[in-house]
């Protein structure tokens, strides 16, 4: 139950044990053209989608480097600490980033952008993290954010990777112009593969560049792409258990998968709730696929987190940056079941008894199964 990566299926264990296969031939060309169909399944788009050899961060990087040069206005929605890191790895490339700071108890709002696209003019590219998965909020009106953006001229760049998969999600229709997502976390694949997503709009910015990254040039991963490779080397391992992952999506239906999402984080904030727990952000913000629940007082979070791993074998996230201390963060994401979410509370419950509180997990254990059974 850690803020990714998630327990991935058997199935993708097994896939990952297959003899490996010359990246430059056929057999691989059919193998990744196919996946990339899928992820375009998942990401809601028809345009360009690449699986990068690197984690999330790492796309985060292509991105950046792709769209932003000397010179460009930037301007950063920071409400945690990913929105802080997506600001940083801007900055490498434009010294022009301005911030717009939000409560870290909430996700930034059209009406955010709608301000900080007014109140800063000629802003070339804007970066928003969709689910902070430092606080736990979700950014919804993605499209309408989109929109606001697009009227300012500026490109909008959305960390998406504790969201793809968990939430419902159409790149096309949405418009988002560079999406970056992680395959260790709502997809339940294996770590160490960053997935982006390109639009039209964002291709005229990328190919106007006038310096390009070497690794992550995306004007060659589309050029490699059109013939089903990638420029260098891919870890075609992980290339194979994300491909069993997704399956396992498709399998038990991509609409399905995504409102388990919905359900089971449901299941946990009215169980959370019931025991008198708190949550971190506001309720309208709540996210689907990360539970922020804050300590109470006097209880630090990696003595409860440390006896839910020890004692009960649940892994999960502690607080960080401003949270650090004060928080534990639950991943409910890829394989979302009643069972998981029973024994996270079952555990989480159990360990701050130890610390002195007085909890009855019996009285949630309903609400859960209720949850997941519609
Ligand atoms: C919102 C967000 N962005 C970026 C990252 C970085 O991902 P990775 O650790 O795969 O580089 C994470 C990882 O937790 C994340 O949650």
């Amino acid at each position: 139950m850690l803020p990714g990566p998630t327990d991935i299926p058997e199935e993708s264990y097994r896939a990952m044990g297959s003899l490996l296969i010359n990246h430059r031939g056929r057999e691989f060309r059919e193998f990744h053209t196919q996946l990339i169909e899928k992820l375009k399944k998942i990401i809601g788009t028809k345009q360009d989608v690449f699986l990068l050899t690197c984690s999330a961060t790492g796309g985060i990087e292509a991105a950046v480097s792709n769209v932003i040069e000397d010179g460009d206005r930037v301007l950063a929605f920071v409400a945690g600490q990913f929105g802080e890191r997506f600001a940083a790895a801007a900055r490498y490339y434009s010294e022009n980033v301005v911030v717009v700071e939000i409560p870290w108890n909430r996700a930034p709002t059209v009406e955010d952008v709608r301000k900080g696209l007014s109140e800063n003019r000629d802003v070339d590219v804007v970066l928003l993290v969709h689910n902070e998965t430092s606080t736990g909020a979700l950014a919804s009106n993605i499209e309408e954010i989109a929109g606001e953006c697009r009227r300012a001229g500026a490109l909008l760049v959305l960390d998406a990777v504790t969201s793809l998969g968990g939430v419902p999600f159409s790149f096309d229709e949405m418009g988002i112009d560079l999406l970056v997502a992680g395959t260790q976390k709502c997809l339940a694949g294996p770590p160490g593969l960053a997935i982006v997503a390109v639009s039209k709009r964002a291709w005229e910015k990328i190919e106007s560049l006038k310096k390009r990254p070497t690794y992550f040039d995306f004007t060659l991963h589309r050029e490699f792409m059109s013939r089903g490779e990638t420029p260098y080397t891919p870890a075609v391992t992980l290339f194979y258990g994300l491909d069993a992952s997704l399956d396992r999506i498709f399998e038990t239906g991509l609409n399905e998968w995504v409102d388990r999402h919905r359900r089971g984080a449901q299941a946990f904030y009215s169980s959370l709730g019931e025991l008198g727990l708190e949550i971190y952000p506001l309720p309208e913000f709540r996210s689907p696929t990360l539970i922020a629940v804050k300590m109470p007082e006097g209880i630090r979070d990696v003595d409860v987190a440390n006896i839910m791993a020890e004692k009960y074998g649940v892994h999960v996230g502690v607080g960080v940056a401003r949270m650090k201390g004060r928080m534990i963060r639950i991943g409910s994401m890829g394989m979302v079941t009643a069972e998981r979410i029973k024994a996270s509370l079952r555990a989480l419950c159990g360990a701050l008894n130890e610390q002195g509180m007085r909890l009855d997990y019996t009285s949630v254990e309903g609400i859960v199964e209720e949850s997941l059974s519609k």
